[in-house]
């Protein structure tokens, strides 16, 4: 069994990750800014990815890294643009340094559709142009180049997954179906940015876990690049509203519009649509995807409902 050291392990995608590797019997380590969730005190170290020092005590021992720490979100990525720069390139390069004076085997990037931008041809294939508009994009996209840059240096593979959608219980405030159904437990409207129209295939993240945690074992994957997503329901913002409003119970509200213009978000910034082709995925890893969305939501309910209650 290997022992795999996960940055970024206390956030949405990385706790799923953890309880993945240890049902399969894996020892873990986490580094994060903070401990979310208790269950995972034992092998959680608190450090950022901008001090080596503690990158270097904490990968002590292990065999492999998932790299999750990152600045997300629109408002992190964008109003605070260098912070961003700095926590997902310079983050990147210390953990890739780290891994390389460790003689760590292999590293696992998640990396964005964010990458891919705006597409003619859908779904998107891993061999689509590369086409980043946002900052966040931009540092997703370095983030690899420097991965394949330090395994064509070193003794170290690599493999990169460019996540669609992914969605949870855990997930930030900030991220689309948790928004909705926050907003929704505090008698408020869901918001649409523009006419609610853009398409996205969404993916619960017990299943992106599994897709990594897959990519990360495989030898097939070394070197390449993984989509990892749920192409099954691709749907308009519009409709998620809608479909989070009907299994909240809450048939008498309607999502608001809101103008682009009027919100932290800009037309040129926008992706329109966005569904993954994970045939790579399916016929290298078999990888499948098993959470409907319906499901998903209706856990992501549960919890919030759940978290209410307990304050
Ligand atoms: N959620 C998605 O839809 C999605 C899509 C594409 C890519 N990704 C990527 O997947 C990864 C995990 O995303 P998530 O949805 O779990 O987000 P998240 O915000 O829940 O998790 C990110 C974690 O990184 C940690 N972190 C941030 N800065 C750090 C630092 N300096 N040192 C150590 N830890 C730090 C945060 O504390 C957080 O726990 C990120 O790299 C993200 O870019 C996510």
């Amino acid at each position: 069994m290997a022992c795999v050291l996960i940055t970024g392990g206390s956030g949405s995608i990385g706790t799923a990750v953890a309880k993945e590797l240890i049902a399969k019997g894996h020892e873990v380590k986490c580094l994060d800014l903070t401990l979310n969730d208790k269950e995972a005190a034992s092998y959680f170290y608190a450090g950022s990815i901008l001090d080596p020092f503690s990158i270097s005590t904490i990968i002590r021992g292990c065999d492999y890294v998932i790299h999750l720490a990152a600045a997300l979100g629109v408002e992190r990525t964008e109003a605070r643009r260098l912070e961003c720069l700095y926590i997902n390139i310079q983050g990147t390069i210390n953990i890739l340094e780290e891994c390389v004076k460790e003689n760590v085997k292999k590293i696992l990037f998640t990396s964005s559709s964010e990458v891919y931008g705006n597409q003619n041809i859908t779904p998107i294939k891993e061999n689509s142009p590369v086409n980043p508009i946002s900052n966040y994009a931009i540092t997703k996209l370095v983030g690899e180049e420097y991965l394949r840059a330090y395994s064509a240096r070193y003794p170290i593979e690599y493999t990169v997954t460019r996540l669609f959608n992914v969605y949870g219980e855990q997930q930030r405030d900030d991220f689309v179906v948790r928004k909705f159904v926050k907003a929704l437990m505090e008698n408020k409207k869901p918001v649409l940015y523009g006419d609610g129209e853009q398409v996205r295939s969404f993916c619960y993240v017990s299943d992106a876990a599994k897709g990594i945690v897959a990519a990360l074992f495989n030898e097939k994957s070394n070197q390449e690049v993984f989509n990892v997503g749920n192409d099954q329901e691709p749907i308009s913002m519009k409709d998620l509203a809608g479909k989070v409003i009907n299994l909240y119970g809450a048939n008498d509200v309607a999502p608001e519009f809101i103008p682009m213009a009027d919100s932290d978000r800009t037309e040129e910034r926008e992706v329109y649509t966005r569904i993954p082709c994970i045939e790579k995925a399916k016929r290298l890893l078999n990888y499948s995807p098993e959470v409907n969305l319906d499901e998903g939501i209706k856990r992501v309910i549960e919890t919030v409902k759940r978290s209410r209650d307990e304050d």
